[in-house]
């Protein structure tokens, strides 16, 4: 078993908060770049699984992390959005508990040399985690920071080699009603696809995430295994993960498939268009009462505006 659910492990098991919290303070001076000279390349040992089960240790800092504060770990898994269990905000964590993420497994297949059904322990062990504090900017104007426990979903696909003809990336979520009541009601087309272009999946920034606050992911953020990226809006992020393909056409989106003329394929943060029924300039960042400007891109266009030169982003939205 690969990791354990919070709720497993004992508390002796545990970095005492005020380490963990220290050791992030750190990772957060090392991502805004105050620390990049003193960090030693951050010459920490190869980290990965978790050392002490269910907790991440010695994860390196990642690039492009958001110096700002991340919102508390109470925020970050209270308010979620995760429709197979409900869709108050709190119904996540009120009824995440009862889906079972042990053992789990990943179909890759299509456009690959490579397919097959992998274990989670598969799809993970290979790959060094990284902490990586990112925006999430939802669709609904709401905004918060996370610090995820990832790595790049460019380097889980390379791992798998890509044929020529593989243009795009899909992703679909368990569908289990049994497990997922929400799933029982036609709120959308079950079960949750998302989909990415290729350079889009192999972008850097893009991470599959298996933790956040230096854990493993709560169900309600999508354990064991969910998508992370940061200049999009947040449904594209999607949750608990069963099946990667890569695929020649542009696959199917659960939200554009539900409304296609309020949510389109790419989904980047842009405040200068506008969702048909609200405005996108401004978002409310959760545990604040100021609303802030929404940034292009999220903030990440330095990183990722040139992936769509040319493309007029009003029509491709
Ligand atoms: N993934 C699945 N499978 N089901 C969902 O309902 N909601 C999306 C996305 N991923 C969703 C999902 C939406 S609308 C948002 S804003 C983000 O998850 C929210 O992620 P968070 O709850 O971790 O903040």
């Amino acid at each position: 078993m690969l990791i354990r659910h919070p709720s497993d492990i004992k508390p002796s098991e545990i970095t005492a908060e005020s380490v963990y919290r220290e050791r992030r303070r750190f990772l957060g001076l090392a991502a805004a770049g105050l620390a990049a000279a003193t960090a030693g390349g951050l010459l920490l040992p190869r980290p990965a699984l978790p050392a002490l089960p269910g907790r991440f240790d010695n994860l390196r800092p990642g690039p492009y992390s958001s110096g700002e504060t991340p919102n508390s770990y109470e925020d970050v898994t209270r308010y979620n959005n995760f429709y197979e269990f409900g869709t108050g905000k709190e119904d996540p964590a009120r009824y995440a508990g009862m889906l079972k993420t042990d053992p789990w497994s990943v179909t890759v297949d299509g456009e690959v040399e490579q397919p097959g059904r992998y274990t989670l322990e598969d799809i993970i062990k290979p790959h060094a985690l990284e902490e990586r504090i990112y925006r999430l900017r939802c669709v609904e104007a709401w905004s918060m920071v996370i610090p995820w426990v990832g790595f790049p979903l460019g380097d889980l696909l390379q791992r798998f080699r890509p044929t020529s003809r593989a243009k795009y990336v899909a992703f679909t979520t368990l569908h289990d009603p049994e497990q997922m009541p929400g799933q029982r009601r036609a709120i959308l087309d079950w079960p949750y696809v998302e989909g990415l272009r290729m350079d889009e999946a192999m972008h850097p920034l893009t991470l599959l995430a298996v933790g956040l606050y230096g854990q493993a992911l709560p169900n309600q953020s999508g354990a064991p295994l969910r998508l992370v990226v940061p200049w999009k809006y947040g449904f594209k992020s999607i949750k608990s993960i069963v099946r990667i393909s890569l695929t020649e056409q542009m696959p199917p989106t659960s939200w554009n498939r539900s409304a296609a003329h309020e949510y389109g394929f790419y989904a980047n943060v842009n405040p200068a268009v506008d969702h048909p029924r609200w405005s996108q300039k401004r978002e409310r960042r959760i545990g604040e009462l100021r609303k802030r400007e929404t940034l292009p891109f999220n903030g990440y266009g330095e990183q990722v505006a040139s992936l769509y030169n040319g493309m007029d982003l009003g029509k491709w939205f």
